[in-house]
C-alpha cells in the first residue's frame, strides 16, 4: 500500500481517498484538460512525449493506458507509433471526455476505453506488449496490487512505463516549486474548477509518493526487472521503466 511509505499526517489525508478519488476526478473532469495545460504551462505534453519515446513502440503493439483520464496519453501513443491502445480508468466522466476527443480526431479504430481499476484489471494474463500510466499511480488505492496486476497483464518481456510527479532535485527550484504546489496551485485549481479538495489533495499526494530509488525498489519487489528512471524539468517529473521477466 502507498500508505506504508508515508508519515501519519499524510496517511490520514490519503486514507480518505478510495472512492473520493473517483468522485473527485468525476467532478473536475470538465476542467481537467484546461487546468492540466494551464497549470503546467503546457509542459505536460512534452513529459508524455518524452516518456513514450523510450518505449520504441511498433504499430503492431497493443498498449494498456491505465488511468487514461481524458485520453491525452492514449492519443499521443497512437500518433507517435500507430499502435493500438486500450484506455482504462475508474472515472467514467474523465473517459467520456476521452472518447469524445478520440472521435473528433478519428482515432476510434485505434483506441477503445473500458472502465476499471488498476487493482483488478479485467483482462487475461499476458495480453499487452506495454502498459503505461501517466500521473495515475499516485492515486491508486493499493499501489502494490496495481503494480502486480499491471505485471500480470503484460506479456513476458513486456514493458511498464510510469510518469509521475516527484520532488525537484535542483536546489533553487525546490522553494519556488513548493510555494507553487502548496499555495498557487490549490488557489488556482479552486477558482477554476470550484473544487476545494482536488487541488489540495494534489500537492499532498505528490509529497507523499515514494520517490525515484524508493519507487524502483517497490517495482522490483512487485516483480519487475531492468528497472530505471529518467527525471525531467529539474526533477518535477520522473519516468520509471521496468520489464516483466521472460521466465
Ligand atoms: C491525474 S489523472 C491522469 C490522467 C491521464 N493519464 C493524463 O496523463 O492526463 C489521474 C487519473 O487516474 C485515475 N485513477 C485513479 N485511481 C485509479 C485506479 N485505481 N485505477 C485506474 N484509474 C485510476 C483517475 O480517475 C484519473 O482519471
Amino acid at each position: 500500500m502507498i500508505f506504508d511509505y508515508v508519515d501519519d499526517n499524510t496517511r490520514e489525508i490519503l486514507e480518505k481517498k478510495g472512492s473520493r478519488v473517483r468522485n473527485m476526478f468525476d467532478r473536475i473532469a470538465p476542467w481537467y484538460d484546461f487546468l492540466n495545460h494551464f497549470l503546467s504551462l503546457g509542459i505536460d505534453r512534452y513529459w508524455r512525449e518524452k516518456m513514450i519515446r523510450r518505449l520504441k513502440l511498433q504499430p503492431e503493439h497493443h498498449v494498456l493506458d491505465m488511468a487514461t483520464g481524458t485520453g491525452d496519453l492514449a492519443i499521443t501513443l497512437v500518433r507517435n507509433s500507430g499502435c493500438s491502445v486500450t484506455g482504462m480508468d475508474v472515472s467514467e466522466k474523465m473517459m467520456t471526455i476521452a472518447e469524445r476527443k478520440v472521435r473528433e480526431k478519428g482515432l476510434q479504430h485505434k483506441i477503445s476505453f473500458l472502465p476499471g481499476a488498476a487493482e483488478h484489471i479485467p483482462f487475461e494474463s499476458g495480453k499487452f506488449d506495454v502498459v503505461v500510466v501517466a500521473f495515475g499511480v499516485r492515486n491508486f488505492t493499493n499501489l502494490d496490487q496495481g503494480l502486480k496486476e499491471m505485471l500480470r497483464v503484460l506479456k513476458p518481456g513486456g514493458q511498464l512505463a510510469i510518469l509521475e510527479f516527484s520532488k525537484p532535485v535542483w536546489q533553487p527550484l525546490k522553494a519556488v516549486y513548493s510555494f507553487y504546489l502548496f499555495h498557487v496551485l490549490p488557489l488556482a485549481g479552486r477558482i477554476f474548477s470550484g473544487d476545494k479538495y482536488a487541488y489540495t489533495y494534489l500537492p499532498v499526494s505528490i509529497k507523499a509518493f515514494p520517490q525515484r530509488e524508493v519507487f524502483l525498489q517497490i517495482m522490483q519487489n512487485c516483480g519487475y526487472e531492468v528497472t530505471w528512471y529518467n527525471t525531467y524539468t529539474g526533477g518535477i517529473v520522473t519516468a520509471y521503466y521496468g520489464k516483466k521477466p521472460v521466465k
